[in-house]
């Protein structure tokens, strides 16, 4: 196995194919002696012949874009996630994580596929072309008695481990405490020893953004039951949902509003990704005039018929329309990129996104004044709808801690600052930890690695099979979710399903799954899920912003399930930092597990799946989350002699309170 990039001529500088999406310029500030550093980390991965011509071009790159990505490497024209047999390997794994990675850096797919981004403006598959084809070169070569480890996007290399090991352990974004913040980070990236892995960007698991429209669809469909009264077996018919936002994830909110049955208008101020939406079928109408969209939007509500609204324009001007004409929204949220503010994820009110582009690359003292402004009108709005009776809740894009950041202390439960939380609710704080977390239910999901829709319909099939949907209102959401997956034309990249089930629902489909594979019903599979689970992610703005015990600023659960994950032998285990909320405030971590329908299989998943999501919902349960402790109480009991989950007394509230009181008065 070679240890060095093969390299026997440099490839030929190609030129970028228009209309492809392309990062902004990333910040840093670098030091003379950092760039010289940045220069020679990036020279690493080239034989010393090349160099003299690389590091002038090298230079050139980290100057214009803040980076080194090493353009020049990139194979030439579309990559994408072919059928699993068009890869070479000497394993089922190293086959299946290269349709995984081409998969995140398809043009079709991509963000920036040229910056190796594939979604939430920063989050990359790895740092760089050298890296990508160092992995793949790896990937080729490694057998089923090795495991390669990925540190940031960067090969270490292959050690010997077992047939029982995971085949690839990836890390990305890892600081010491000290150095967890944005401006280390960046600078820690511009000389390439660091990679914003996003979640399932950097841990090779995104499924397009199909994943998170399951996860919009829940959350709008539970906010409408528990915060507008919306029966349980009923639908927002009739109802407003106003957002921003149409790019990699936030391109899923019109569709999931159109499956909710809602009327939606969401704010975009980038026209190449409505025009993304619009061709896929997931907006149904464009336009940059308000009065238009509003009357669309109407019309739709009075006839009780969803219908999804792309407005060409900046979230804050439709806002302050809306209030101006006393327009009712009942649903509000954002989801622009607020996790990287200053990076460009936000488009300040009065400027055009070409404007920003600018803005941005020549002065970024005075984007970053814009940027805090038009959040300060944004969040003023925001007030103002409250007050006028909207729900508005926190998409877990980091807004708050945005508005928070941007100077106003109004935001804050304590007026003080971020500690006891915002006051406006995070969406899993209110909806989906309690509704779905509690109980385990989250964003499980699978890839046909054979590239054939009908293995896609088939895993359908035998999911819906597997979920009883009269058990709670979630298994009905979820089945019907899967029964209608293939009307609502939810494939883009691989022939991918994402499906929110428990963590019994979840193995029982497993199994099923590699059962079929084993009869030769279905070629192999990948099997995944989000970070942003039950047990995946400890983020206090979000995932985990329903836990009430103090620990929400703890990082063991993510990290606990991560160790136990690679111990129970799953193929692919990650753990990242900052996912989709930004650097230091989040630990996250995922798995991939490749289905060859082989019993050794089934005794991975036996005891991995279980302990992926209940290790969360225990952790749950501790911070005595009601649902959690319900659902804890009847894992013990049906599967006693080989889990225990500690169960937490309860003290009484007023007990507690007097106590505390008393101590106080002494
Ligand atoms: N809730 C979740 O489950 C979840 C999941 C994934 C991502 N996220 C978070 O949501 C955010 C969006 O993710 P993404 O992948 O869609 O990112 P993205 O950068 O691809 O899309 C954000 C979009 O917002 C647009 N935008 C920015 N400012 C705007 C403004 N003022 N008015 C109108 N449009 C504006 C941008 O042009 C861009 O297209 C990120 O912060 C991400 O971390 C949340």
């Amino acid at each position: 196995m070679d240890c060095v990039l093969k390299l026997d001529r440099l490839p030929e500088k190609k030129p970028f194919q228009e209309g492809i999406r392309r990062a902004p310029r990333r910040d840093s500030v670098l030091s003379e002696h950092d760039m010289e550093i940045a220069l020679k980390n990036a020279l690493r991965y080239i034989p010393e012949r090349f160099h003299e011509e690389l590091a002038p071009e090298f230079m050139e790159e980290l100057k214009t874009r803040g980076r080194i990505y090493g353009y020049r490497f990139r194979p030439e024209g579309r990559l994408w996630g072919k059928p699993i047999d068009c890869y070479e390997g000497k394993c089922i794994e190293g086959k299946a994580f290269q349709v995984m990675i081409d998969n995140n850096l398809d043009f079709e797919v991509a963000l920036y596929p040229y910056e190796l981004v594939t979604y939430g403006e920063t989050g990359q598959v790895c740092q760089n072309w050298m890296q990508y084809l160092l992995i793949k070169q790896y990937l080729r070569e490694l057998t089923n008695t090795q495991t390669l480890v990925i540190e940031s996007g960067h090969p270490l290399g292959v050690f010997r481990s077992h047939e029982n090991a995971p085949r690839v352990i990836l890390t990305n974004g890892l600081m010491v405490g000290l150095f967890d913040k944005p401006e280390e980070f960046n600078r820690a990236a511009a000389m390439g020893v660091a990679n914003y892995g996003q979640m399932t960007a950097g841990g090779w698991m995104y499924i397009g953004p199909q994943g998170i429209v399951h996860g919009t669809f829940n959350t709008l469909l539970n906010a409408g039951r528990l915060k507008l009264g919306i029966p349980k077996d009923k639908d927002l018919a009739g109802r407003l949902f106003v957002s921003a936002g149409l790019g990699g994830m936030s391109g899923a909110q019109g569709k999931a509003a159109e499956i909710a049955g809602a009327a939606a208008i969401i704010a975009e101020v980038d026209y190449s990704r409505i025009e993304t939406r619009y061709k896929q079928g997931w907006v149904s109408r464009v336009s940059d005039d308000l009065a238009t969209c509003v009357a669309w939007a109407q019309e739709a509500q009075k006839a009780g018929t969803p219908l999804a609204i792309a407005y060409h324009g900046n979230v804050v001007d439709l806002l302050h329309y809306l209030i101006q004409n006393n327009i009712h929204v009942d649903l509000l949220s954002d989801q622009t990129s607020c996790h990287a503010v200053y990076e460009g994820g936000y488009c300040p009110v009065g400027i055009s996104f070409a404007e920003r582009t600018r803005l941005l690359a020549e002065d970024h003292e005075a984007f970053k004044a814009a940027v805090d402004a038009s959040l300060k009108q944004h969040i003023a709005a925001i007030d103002e709808l409250h007050r006028r009776g909207t729900y508005f809740f926190d998409y877990g894009n980091s807004f708050l801690k945005a508005v928070y950041d941007a100077g106003v202390k109004s935001i804050c439960r304590n007026g003080e600052n971020e500690k006891d939380g915002f006051v406006y609710p995070s969406y899993v704080e209110d909806i989906l930890g309690p509704q779905l977390f509690d109980y385990g239910y989250g964003p499980f999901r699978w890839v046909c690695l054979s590239g054939k829709p009908e293995d896609l319909d088939k895993t359908d099939a035998a999911a819906m099979d597997c979920i009883d949907p009269t058990r709670r209102y979630q298994d009905r959401d979820n089945w019907v979710w899967v029964r209608d997956a293939k009307k609502n034309r939810m494939v883009v990249g691989t022939q991918a399903r994402i499906l929110y089930q428990d963590a019994m629902g979840r193995l029982k489909i497993a199994l099923r799954f590699n059962e079929m594979v084993r009869n030769g019903e279905i070629g192999p599979v990948m099997l995944g899920r989000d970070h942003h689970d039950t047990g995946g992610t400890d983020s206090p703005f979000r995932e985990t912003s329903n836990i009430k015990d103090g620990s929400n600023i703890m990082a063991d659960m993510a990290t606990q399930c991560f160790a136990g994950n690679a111990a129970r032998g799953m193929s692919l285990i990650a753990l990242h930092n900052g996912g989709g909320v930004g650097v230091g405030k989040s630990i996250n971590g995922g798995f991939g597990m490749v289905l060859d329908g082989s019993e050794r299989v089934d005794r991975i998943l036996s005891s991995a799946m279980p302990w992926d999501t209940m290790g969360g919902v225990a952790r749950r349960a501790w911070a005595r989350n009601e649902n959690a402790i319900e659902t804890c109480l009847a894992y013990n009991r049906d599967n006693e002699g080989t889990d225990c989950i500690t169960i937490p007394h309860l003290a009484d509230d007023a007990l507690v309170h007097a106590t505390v009181l008393n101590a106080l008065k002494d």
